[in-house]
């Protein structure tokens, strides 16, 4: 079978200090992989802001040898809502003994003039039904790229997004909702509504899966740099997470999966199982933000069309032996 061609849309802060690490592994992890075909990474604000995700994707194509990768400049801001609060949260918690790149280095640009927005619905057109989006950071640049044009939601073959929540409450940012939701909730609400082919896969399957201080030993132990230097890395982050929610037994010895779970989703489908569903976006509620619904017929549940199809078991051995073997965890 001939390998499915992919954007990946992140916000990558891998070997940035605070910053979380699981888009970075998600990278590593769809370059490794033969069943995919990497056309390029769009940038967006989310774990970091956008010029340092681009700079930070920039070093880790370098790291992985892919050194012709584009890397496109995407959203510096979410569609509407302040991105200054988040940042704070992050912000208060970090140390300076954290800083596993070099601070000083210059900041390494995007590797084309386009921006994301543009990208995508160029790229969707020359390719009408063939390219699959991984969104793995807040959905602002795929908002923007059917806001430029309409036709990119049915020119590109599938969304495939990191999520809400499909069977529970989302439970990283606030009680109900996960990060990406929770930063653009405007732009997640654009996607759901533009009738692309959607595929989410939510917090509640990304929380099962977890990277522990013990799998990051092994990676330390491999023959591998790009494995040996993600394990510091991953330290740190678990170091971090310790220290900004202490009272989540989680984070003591471990870190989130997320956004590896989703690209793995793509490389394998049966990994997850999944159900079709009504995904809506709560944009109203303050209380509520970052809130995703997806009614998958149960009962009293209000009746919508079906937009997408949302993941709601993992088989988290099987994601798990995949992505350590491809990140290099065992020799
Ligand atoms: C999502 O937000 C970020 O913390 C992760 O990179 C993931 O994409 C989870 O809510
Ligand atoms: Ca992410």
């Amino acid at each position: 079978m001939s390998a499915i061609p992919v954007i990946i849309d992140t916000d990558p802060g891998l070997g940035k200090p605070g910053s979380d690490i699981d888009d970075g592994l998600a990278i590593a992890l769809a370059l490794r992989s033969p069943e995919l075909e990497v056309l390029a990474l769009t940038i967006v604000n989310g774990n970091v802001d956008a010029i340092t995700g681009t700079d930070v994707a920039r070093r880790l194509r370098e790291r992985l040898g892919h050194p012709d990768l584009p890397i496109v400049l995407g959203a510096t801001e979410p569609l509407v809502r302040d991105m200054a609060p988040v940042r704070a949260l992050f912000d208060a918690v970090l140390k300076d003994d954290e800083q596993i790149e070099d601070p000083s280095e210059d900041r390494l640009g995007p590797t084309t003039d386009e921006d994301a927005a543009a990208y995508l619905v160029r790229a969707a057109a020359e390719r009408p039904g063939e390219i699959v989006v991984i969104a793995i950071g807040p959905m602002t640049n795929l908002a923007l790229a059917i806001q430029a044009d309409a036709a990119f939601a049915t020119n590109v073959g599938e969304l495939v997004l990191m999520a809400g929540s499909a069977t529970t409450y989302a439970q990283n940012i606030t009680v109900v909702g996960d990060f990406n939701a929770y930063v653009d909730p405007e732009a997640l609400d654009i996607v759901l509504r533009s009738g692309a082919k959607i595929t989410m896969v939510g917090l509640d399957q990304t929380s099962r899966v977890m990277l522990t201080r013990a799998d990051a030993n092994l990676m330390r132990a491999s023959s591998d740099e790009f494995s040996q230097w993600a394990a510091d890395c991953t330290d740190a982050w678990i170091n971090f997470l310790g220290r900004a929610f202490p009272s989540r037994p989680e984070h003591k010895d471990a870190c989130f999966l997320h956004d590896p779970l989703v690209i793995a989703a793509v490389i394998n489908r049966n990994l997850c199982t999944w159900q079709d569903a009504n995904v809506q976006a709560e944009t109203v509620s303050e209380l509520a933000r970052g809130l995703v619904v997806a009614n998958r017929g149960l009962a009293l549940e209000p009746a919508g069309p079906k937009n997408a199809v949302v993941a709601v078991d993992t088989d988290v051995d099987g994601f798990r032996r995949l992505f350590l073997e491809r990140i290099g965890a065992t020799d």
